[in-house]
């Protein structure tokens, strides 16, 4: 049975591995090990998307403009040591994850990639989506960049931290959006930008 919240471990400062480092290691890496990650890794992961960095003004770990927070995140698990197959939503506030629906969805979700279907070795999917009226509403017309901006910069973020753990990952732009809304239940007004899929790389 899938866990209706789970509350994700505290989220580390510190790394043996130097900024420098990740930025040279990162490549976009498409083939995975058939292996379980841990919800430590999992935790850092979501954190380094969204995570709360400032408890006063309750900003993130990427830029917002006008520190609207358009952005969503969502993970699909796979292989996740003591955690069961299932798609979660990442609460930047709590750092939890709220649960919505179980079992593995990727090959259904290869299918809605535009059958790009190495996503389905991965151990976990980080989707980032973006609620766009969350910034438009101030910026008008130009706030549609900035969202896009945005996930640009978590998806960076990401992409570093996988490095720092040993893990691979690709952003991935090609997919249905109409499918992967429906896959993830998201909002009516909610837009799916990224795609990434994390794992040990082989
Ligand atoms: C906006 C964007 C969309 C991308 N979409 C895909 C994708 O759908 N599938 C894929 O395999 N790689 C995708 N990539 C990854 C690129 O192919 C990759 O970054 C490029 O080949 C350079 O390699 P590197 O990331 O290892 O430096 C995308 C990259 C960006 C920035």
């Amino acid at each position: 049975m899938a866990k209706n919240e789970i509350t994700l471990p505290e989220p580390r400062r510190k790394s043996n591995v130097s900024l420098e480092e990740a930025i040279a290691k990162r490549r976009s890496i498409r083939d995975f090990k058939d292996e379980a990650i841990g919800i430590e890794e999992v935790s850092q992961l979501l954190w380094s998307a969204q995570g709360i960095t400032d408890n006063v003004n309750k900003f993130r770990t990427a830029p917002s403009a006008g520190a609207l927070y358009p952005l969503e995140v969502y993970i699909v698990i796979r292989r996740v040591k003591d955690l069961d197959p299932g798609v979660y939503k990442y609460l930047p506030h709590q750092h939890k994850l709220v649960f919505i629906k179980e079992g593995d969805i990727s090959t259904k979700l290869v299918r809605e990639a535009l059958w790009q279907d190495w996503i389905a070795k991965s151990s976990i999917i980080i989707v980032i989506s973006a609620i766009f009226e969350r910034t438009t509403v101030k910026y008008g017309k130009r706030g549609i960049q900035y969202v896009y901006m945005e996930a640009g910069h978590s998806a960076q973020n990401v992409c570093l931290q996988a490095v720092t753990l040993g893990f691979g990952t690709t952003t991935v732009g090609a997919f249905n959006d109409e499918g992967i809304k429906q896959l993830l239940n998201m909002k009516e007004e909610e837009i799916p930008i990224y795609i990434l899929p994390i794992g040990i790389p082989k």
